[in-house]
């Protein structure tokens, strides 16, 4: 069944630890990205791990294959669940976080972000790539399945063209997800059902949940909406 991660997108300690312990056992897997790392450091994942949660590490990786490979092992050995690299660092950089991953903690599942959900084809075109979005991600796609990746981080209205192409074995993380009609920076959107429906095996949601005046209700909604369109294969 398709899994809820909450992303816990905050710089405050306080609003963090809240989130958490108001959410209680209804969520057990939570996403550190650059905010909260950045803010409190390696500790957070620890508490965390302590609390007996799952963590999905997206500090999305992007450099030399040696920097990569070194940070994929202290990753690793802080027991993340999920971690993420940049397809776009190419063969040789997804190599090395593998082999990284592969010699510290094999239960780390490695995902590499496609085209980042706020990106449009004038995104794309602005920053030199002459592609179209789909043509764009089947493309990386393509690199991390090659590479060994264990799946990739896409949008959930890609889902339905990249099912056809990789196997169900294939993990597709999707953020990207709103309950509601508010966009905020997200362009290419889904509700939880739709992405269920079109086969995502994470809903990484942030905002939607940690912005709301009551976060229980809506993750227990979403929960809801999850199981009610799970698909069987
Ligand atoms: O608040 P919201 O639900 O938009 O949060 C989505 C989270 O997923 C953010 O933390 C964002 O950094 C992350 N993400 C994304 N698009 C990607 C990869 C990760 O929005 N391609």
């Amino acid at each position: 069944m398709a899994e809820l991660i909450v992303g816990l997108d905050v710089k405050e300690k306080s609003i963090l630890e809240r989130i958490v312990d108001n959410l209680g056992d209804s969520v057990i897997y939570y996403k550190i990205g650059a905010i909260p790392f950045t803010a409190f450091g390696p500790g957070v994942i620890g508490w965390l791990k302590h609390s007996g949660k799952k963590v999905f590490f997206d500090l999305k990786f992007f450099d030399i294959p040696n920097t990569v490979e070194l940070a994929v092992e202290c990753a690793c050995g802080m027991g993340v669940d999920l971690l993420t690299v940049h397809i776009l660092g190419g063969k040789n950089m997804l190599e090395s976080a593998i082999k990284a991953r592969n010699k510290v903690n094999l239960e780390t599942k490695i995902v590499g972000v496609t085209v980042l959900t706020s990106f449009t084809e004038t995104d794309l075109i602005a920053v030199g790539i002459n592609e179209t979005i789909e043509k764009q991600i089947l493309h990386l796609a393509e690199i991390g399945y090659r590479c060994g990746l264990d799946g990739i981080v896409c949008s959930p209205q890609d889902l339905n063209l990249l099912r056809k192409k990789f196997p169900d074995s294939f993990l597709m993380v999707c953020p990207g997800i709103r309950p509601e009609s508010s966009h905020d920076d997200q362009k290419r959107i889904a509700t939880p059902s739709e992405a269920v429906k079109s086969g995502a095996d994470y809903l990484v949601i942030g905002r939607p949940i940690i912005q709301s005046p009551n976060p229980v209700e809506v993750v227990k909604r979403i929960k809801k909406e999850i199981k009610e369109n799970e698909r069987s294969y």
